[in-house]
């Protein structure tokens, strides 16, 4: 399967590929200033301080977690690898209960401040721009597929450990609904 075209059918050619790749230098370069704009957003954000602190994660560790995504995102970008790895990503949230919402809201930041920091640094052209963005919606787009499967095999392990069958179990709901 093409993994590419099954993220959200966007459209990413051999050219988009080229311009991303060329910026791969420079992500590698300033992904820590990239990221710590990042992280003086959402240092503000209890929801995500009270996920951090949950599981024992220092500002330094989110920090080289998130560079190292970032610069994959450049460094292989829109190939199967990178797909595969952006599920990884999102099965390890799922298992550490970081929402889907915080994700979004995560991945607006890394789209953003990378943005903020290529207009700094260069003219970004209108191809490159439009490149960019469909990077890290193609990447969103598979952390959150990520979530739905991943959610989808552990319920069906439940039911399966339970000895219920998926329709027995929404027929149950059904008839509950009814007797309310
Ligand atoms: C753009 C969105 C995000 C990206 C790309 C990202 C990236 C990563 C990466 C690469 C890892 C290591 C995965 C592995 O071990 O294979 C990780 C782990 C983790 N991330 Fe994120 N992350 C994102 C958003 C968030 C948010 C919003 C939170 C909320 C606090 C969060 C919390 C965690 C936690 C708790 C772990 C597990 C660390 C551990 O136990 O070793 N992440 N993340």
């Amino acid at each position: 399967m093409d993994l590419v075209k099954a993220m959200g059918n966007v459209e990413f050619t051999d050219a988009d590929r080229e311009r991303i790749l060329s910026l791969s230098p420079f992500i590698k370069e300033n992904s820590g200033k990239i990221i710590d704009e990042v992280i003086s957003v959402v240092a503000k954000d209890e929801r995500v301080l009270n996920i951090l602190e949950k599981n024992g994660i220092t500002a330094a560790d989110a920090k080289r977690a998130w560079m190292g995504a970032l610069e994959m995102l450049f460094s292989e970008p829109m190939n199967d690898k990178m797909i595969e790895r952006m599920f990884e990503i999102g099965v390890v949230h799922v298992d550490k209960e970081v929402n889907e919402e915080l994700v979004i809201e995560a991945m607006n930041l890394f789209m953003l401040k990378t943005l903020e920091a290529l207009s700094a640094h260069m003219e970004v052209s209108k191809e490159l721009y439009f490149a960019v963005v469909k990077l890290f919606a193609v990447a969103l787009s598979a952390m959150i597929t990520s979530y739905s499967k991943e959610q989808e095999r552990r319920r069906e392990a439940l039911l399966k450990s339970l000895g219920i069958s998926g329709r027995l179990l929404k027929r149950h709901i059904e008839l509950g609904k009814r007797y309310k």
